[in-house]
């Protein structure tokens, strides 16, 4: 299209208030890191249908991708003491995380090194003193050293030097133990550095998972990041959230090649609705469901106050006693909005109190066709008092909906809503005449970040980001 009314792709913006806007409209502190843009325009080619469905270049990605950038395996609250480990499923390779004695994580491949046995099955956890293969008992000590071969007499080839099992580059932060299966690989400071710069404040050791949810889809692994990676398709899909959630106004920014994120704002209705709703209403309707819990006095608006920075008095002190934990340090952007991160390649994160969740999606098996994605909500843990356990996961079907896994019924629709698009994609890939999908300039820039990341790491580059202004 070449209409010349239309502003340059590469400045592209919606005519609605922006995130910006709304944000200071408040007339409250904007910390830094949301007070800022990073867009910048990435081109407009179609993205080829063959990425999501063809064998030989899904087999490539998970060699040169998911074999080389760095992927968090568990929360250290999975494996809290000496001995704890958990077994990571990525592909063919399975990864046996282990605590050791001196109360480091170190990783192994999951693999006997007498004749190739899983040590522990998939989808694992437990607590040993030492790894012992099921089939003929040989043994290593939680660091993975050779201590025990039966029948030792008859394997003289067989010794620490030579039969250790293979050990898997480990990495620790906020909580998460990462792995990469790349020896090469620069370090997770690097690789992490603008996620860590905008999110450590948020001290993810100190929250744990009260609820995870693992669900099948019948998609390719980057369709289904793609459906979190923008919220163009909320009005459409999920019309239920255009009364207080700016979609059209999202901001998408790229932080690096690996860390994108965008913000969304709630308490503000959707351009797309045909009527916006008043402060009044605007509160009556983020409210349904927790109208019992608020105190009356923290309702009254006062003068020049907007719907937002009401509902945020009021989530801030329903969430400070619910969950007994002091939020005075958030923002009220930081509180109200859904302000959505992810790191390549199967990290999402969004720290805010309204939706304080954290998404892992990766391929299922070796089908370019199906993946696994994982909803947890990470929440504070109380102050003072026992830390939690980790929620054990709940695993679902493609047909089942999150709510027969327990997820409040407001939020299971959307994400049930979301498992329908995505079939319906993964299915219109094969069947399309056209050779590739077509992306929004602005609104899918996620999207299109994240095949460029892609194909550098399928170029062989180990630091897809160096070439970024100031590396
Ligand atoms: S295969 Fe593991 S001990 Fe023989
Ligand atoms: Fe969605």
């Amino acid at each position: 299209m070449n209409d010349m009314s239309l502003p340059p792709a590469t400045v592209a913006r919606a005519p609605s208030a922006s995130t910006q806007e709304i944000l200071h409209r408040d007339g409250r502190p904007v910390p830094p890191s949301y007070a800022r843009e990073d867009y910048r325009f990435l081109g407009d080619a179609d993205i080829p249908f063959a990425r999501y469905i063809d064998q030989a270049f899904f087999d490539r990605e998970m060699r040169d991708v998911w074999g080389r950038t760095w992927q968090w395996a568990c929360r250290e609250e999975h494996i809290p003491e000496a001995g704890d480990w958990i077994v990571y499923d990525i592909g063919d390779t399975s990864v046996l995380v282990v605590r050791g004695n001196d109360n480091v994580v170190r990783a192994h491949i999951n693999s006997c090194t007498h004749r190739g046995t899983k040590i522990f099955d998939s989808g694992a956890s437990g607590s040993t003193r030492e790894l012992r293969c099921r089939f003929h008992g040989w043994t290593w000590d939680l660091a993975g050293e050779l201590k025990r071969v039966p029948s030792h007499w008859d394997a003289p080839h067989a010794c620490a030097a030579t039969h250790n099992l293979a050990s898997v580059r480990v990495a620790l932060w906020g909580g998460f133990v990462f792995i990469n299966l790349d020896d090469g690989a620069p370090p997770l400071e690097d690789y992490l550095a603008p996620l860590i710069a905008h999110c450590d404040r948020y001290l993810f050791e100190n929250r744990y998972i009260e609820s995870h949810i693992e669900k099948e889809l019948n998609c390719n692994w980057k369709a289904a990041l793609e459906a979190f990676l923008e919220n163009y398709h909320t009005q459409e899909t999920h019309p239920q959230l255009l009364p207080a959630n700016a979609d059209e106004a999202t901001q998408y920014d790229i932080l690096s090649p690996i860390v994108t994120r965008f913000i969304t704002a709630n308490g503000v209705s959707s351009p797309h609705l045909a009527q916006a709703l008043d402060e009044e209403m605007l509160i009556e309707t983020s409210l349904v469901g927790a109208r019992d819990m608020v105190d009356p006095a923290l309702l009254k608006v006062g003068p020049g106050e907007t719907a937002r920075v009401v509902l945020v008095r009021v989530m801030r002190d329903i969430l400070g006693r619910v969950y007994r934990a002091d939020f005075s340090d958030y923002s009220d952007t930081e509180v109200i909005d859904v302000n959505h991160f992810y790191a390549f390649p199967s990290m999402m994160l969004l720290p805010g109190l309204s939706l304080p969740a954290l998404y892992r999606i990766r391929p299922l098996g070796n089908d370019p066709n199906k993946s696994l994605f994982e909803l947890i909500m990470l929440r504070e843990c109380p102050s003072g008092g026992p830390r939690p356990e980790p929620a054990e996961p709940i695993r679902i079907t493609e047909t089942q909906s999150y709510a027969e896994a327990g997820l409040d019924p407001f939020l299971a629709e959307i994400y049930d809503q979301d498992t329908l698009n995505l079939r319906a994609q993964q299915e219109g890939f094969r069947t399309s005449r056209k050779p590739g999908q077509t992306l929004l300039n602005y609104q899918e820039v996620r999207v299109r970040q994240l095949h460029l990341t892609v194909d550098r790491y399928l170029e062989g580059v180990s630091r897809p980001w160096a070439n970024d202004a100031g590396e």
